[in-house]
């Protein structure tokens, strides 16, 4: 039966948090945006989120790519401008610290700001690629992040589609980390999602995979129909700084 607890309550949810993870023999972490929001990254669909404003189809899609690149490489030229100074937040340092004690096995992310790896994980699956690290979608070279900044075309074929290494609307995951990420979900014996909405196919399925202990943290209630063991809703950062207390 799962349990749900908010407000006062996330104290005695992080209490039960803390005893499954100690139990736990592998433990797994898949986060969405809103792991990130606290290092002032915004998320795409609560209130102030991208998809509030731009419709995704329009500058993250494969037709934005081939139909719009100037909008396509406008947005992303503003997307990778706004990651400038911005840091991991004292929840990516607990993630980090908890690899490092041996409690997790691995971060399973659909972010693309690479915040998890600077913070100090080193098993980290970044489903949905990086932002900063950027090919040509001709020939796929790799190519400069400041030739991307100054518009130019590829060096290697000339074709005018340098593009971030992010999946885009209508692209699949990468394969290779997309099967060992699976792999750890599905033989964890608890796999803890904070800050996500569960939108985005296919690692919306991910939770319905595992098949020891499910955790969810979200500021908001979302996911209904997950069989979440436990669900916390409150901020990624405050019930990290609580679980960390209670280790
Ligand atoms: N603490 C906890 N939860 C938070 C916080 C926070 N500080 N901030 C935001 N959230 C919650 C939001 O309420 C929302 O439910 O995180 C969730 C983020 O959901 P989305 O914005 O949909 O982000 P995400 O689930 O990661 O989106 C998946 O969609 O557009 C694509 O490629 C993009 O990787 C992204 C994918």
């Amino acid at each position: 039966m799962e349990k749900v607890f908010k407000g006062k309550e996330i104290d005695l949810a992080v209490g039960e948090l803390a005893s499954l993870l100690k139990k736990a023999k592998k433990t797994v972490i898949l986060t969405g945006a809103g792991m990130d929001t606290e290092s002032n990254i915004p998320d795409f669909r609560s209130k102030n989120g991208w998809w509030k404003k731009i419709d995704p189809r329009m500058v993250a899609s494969t037709e934005s790519l081939y139909n719009d690149y100037s909008l396509f490489h406008e947005f992303y030229l503003m997307r990778i401008k706004l990651l400038e100074g911005i840091v991991p937040h004292e929840g990516h340092y607990i993630i980090a610290d908890l690899e490092k004690r041996g409690m997790i096995k691995s971060v399973v992310t659909q972010n693309v700001a690479g915040l998890h790896t600077v913070a100090g994980n080193q098993n980290v699956y970044e489903l949905h690629g990086n932002i900063k690290s950027i090919r040509c979608d001709g020939c796929n070279q790799g190519a400069k992040l400041e030739d991307f900044f100054a518009g130019k075309d590829c060096t290697s074929c000339g074709a005018r589609a340098l593009r971030p290494n992010v999946v885009l609307f209508g692209e699949t995951l990468p394969p290779q980390v997309w099967e060992d990420a699976v792999g750890d979900i599905k033989s964890c014996d608890l796999l803890i999602v904070i800050g996500t909405s569960l939108e985005v196919y296919p690692v919306n399925q991910l939770p319905l995979w595992a098949r020891g202990k499910t955790v969810f943290i979200n500021n908001e209630d979302r996911g209904a129909g997950y069989p979440f063991d436990l669900r916390i809703i409150g901020k990624a950062g405050e019930v990290l700084r609580k679980l960390q207390e209670k280790l």
